[in-house]
C-alpha cells in the first residue's frame, strides 16, 4: 500500500494565522454550541476495541463511530446542516435588516421566508443528504446533483429527505460545476462542501461544523483518563474534514499533536497528488472506486494549507482493501463491539490495518506496541456496498 511521507509536514511548528483563517477554535466553539443546541443532536460513541489492538501490535485502538450522526449516517451532516443554517439566517436577516437567531429558525420560525431559498450542492451522497436535510429542517427547498455513479441507496435517502435530486452523467468534480453554473442562473444558495477561488466562506462554514467530530473524540478519551492519541488516521476526499481534523488537533494540542495520516482511494488520491506537486494538484488515479464519496479528482482550495502543514503522511487504499475491512468492522474479533461502515467509513481503518502489518510502514510512522490509535468510521452501513462485501 502506498505511503508518502509528507514532505511539507511543519508538525511541532506553532499553528500560523493561514490555518486559523480556515479551522479555529472560536469559529468551533460556536459551531459546537450551536450544534448542540439542536434537539436531535447527540455526540456520537468512541468505541475501544482491544482485541483488534493487540492484532495490529498496538496499545490502544478507539473508533469513533459516525453512522449514528443526527440519524444521517455520517459525520456530513455536522457540516451541511449548519451550513445551511448559518446561510439561511443570513439570508433573512440582510432582507430585514435584523439579526435572525439560529436557534429560533430551529424551532420553526420564519417559515413563511424560508420557503422561497433554495439551496444547492453537488455530492455522491452524504453532503447532500446531509444539505437536504438541513433544507426541510429550516422549510427550504434543496436540489442535489448527483455524480453518474451514485449508489441507488444514496440517491434513496437524499430523496428521502425532500430533496430533488438530478443524476448527473459525470463525475462529482462535473457536478460541482454544473451545479454552480445552474445556480446562478436560477438564484439557488450552493452550500457545497468544497471552495474554488471566489467561493470560500460557505465550504469554511461546512468545514467548521465538522469540526465537533475531532472536539468530541479528544473530551471522550479525556473523559476515559486517557492521553491523547499518538496516531490519528482521517480520510481524505476534497480534504475538508481532514483540515478541520488536523487544524483542530494541531491548535488544541501543539506540540503533543498526534501523527496524523491522510486516507485516500488508490483511484482518486488528490491530496496525495498536491502533496508531492507542492500545491492543489488534480488526482492522476482513474476514478474508479467503490468508495463514492472519497472519489474526488479536486482538492478543496481553502482546505489544503492545513492539511498540507498538519498531515503526517498521505496513505492509499484499494477497494479490495475496503472491503475487507467493512467485513472486519462488521465482525470483529474478540469481544470488540461491531461497527457497521460504508465504503468511505471504512478506508481510515483499511489504512490502519494495512500499514500495522508492514515492518517499513510501521517503522516510518513511529506506530509501535505503545501506540494509540484514533480512527474515524465517517459513515455507517450503506446497502449495496456491504451486501457485497458480506
Ligand atoms: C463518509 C465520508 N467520509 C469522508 C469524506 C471526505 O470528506 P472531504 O470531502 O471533506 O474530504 C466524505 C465526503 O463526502 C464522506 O462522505
Amino acid at each position: 500500500m502506498p505511503l508518502m511521507l509528507n514532505p511539507h509536514a511543519q508538525a511541532g511548528t506553532p499553528y500560523a494565522d493561514v490555518e486559523r483563517a480556515v479551522i479555529n477554535r472560536d469559529a468551533a466553539a460556536e459551531a459546537r454550541r450551536l450544534i448542540g443546541r439542536c434537539p436531535a443532536h447527540a455526540p456520537t460513541p468512541l468505541q475501544a476495541l482491544p482485541a483488534a489492538a493487540a492484532a495490529h501490535g498496538v496499545a490502544r485502538l478507539h473508533i469513533k463511530d459516525e453512522g449514528p450522526r443526527f440519524g444521517l449516517n455520517a459525520f456530513k451532516a455536522l457540516g451541511g446542516g449548519y451550513a445551511v443554517a448559518r446561510v439561511v439566517a443570513r439570508t433573512l436577516g440582510e432582507e430585514a435588516g435584523a439579526e435572525i437567531d439560529i436557534a429560533d429558525l430551529a424551532e420553526g420560525a420564519h417559515r413563511d421566508l424560508t420557503g422561497r431559498i433554495t439551496v444547492a450542492c453537488a455530492s455522491s451522497g452524504n453532503h447532500g443528504r446531509a444539505v437536504a436535510a438541513g433544507a426541510r429542517h429550516f422549510g427550504c427547498r434543496a436540489v442535489i446533483y448527483v455524480p453518474h455513479d451514485t449508489l441507488p441507496a444514496r440517491i434513496a435517502a437524499i430523496e428521502g429527505e425532500g430533496a430533488r435530486v438530478v443524476r448527473h452523467s459525470g463525475t462529482y468534480d462535473d457536478a460541482v460545476a454544473d451545479v454552480e453554473a445552474t445556480a446562478r442562473r436560477e438564484g439557488w444558495v450552493v452550500i457545497s462542501d468544497t471552495s474554488w477561488p471566489g467561493y470560500e466562506e460557505i465550504p469554511v462554514t461546512v468545514m467548521t461544523g465538522y469540526t465537533v467530530m475531532a472536539a468530541e473524540a479528544m473530551e471522550q478519551m479525556a473523559e476515559q483518563g486517557l492521553a491523547p492519541p499518538t496516531h490519528v488516521f482521517i480520510q481524505g476526499g476534497v480534504g475538508g474534514v481532514a483540515a478541520a481534523t488536523l487544524g483542530t488537533l494541531a491548535e488544541t494540542l501543539g506540540d503533543g499533536c498526534p501523527k496524523m495520516i491522510v486516507v485516500e482511494p488508490a483511484a482518486a488520491a488528490c491530496l496525495l497528488a498536491s502533496a508531492e506537486a507542492g500545491r492543489p494538484s488534480p488526482a492522476t488515479g482513474d476514478l474508479d472506486t467503490i468508495v463514492g464519496p472519497l472519489n474526488c479528482k479536486e482538492v478543496s482550495a481553502v482546505a489544503w494549507p492545513v492539511v498540507e502543514r498538519r498531515a503526517t503522511a498521505f496513505a492509499t487504499v484499494t477497494d479490495p482493501q475496503v472491503l475487507a475491512a467493512i467485513r472486519r468492522l462488521n465482525d470483529p474479533m474478540g469481544g470488540d463491539p461491531a461497527i457497521g461502515a460504508g465504503p468511505a467509513g471504512a478506508a481510515g481503518f483499511a489504512a490502519f490495518a494495512e500499514i500495522a502489518g508492514d515492518e517499513g510502514m510501521r517503522a516510518a510512522l513511529g506506530l509501535d506496541e505503545t501506540s494509540s490509535v484514533l480512527l474515524f468510521v465517517t459513515e455507517g452501513r450503506v446497502a449495496g456496498v456491504d451486501d457485497a462485501a458480506a
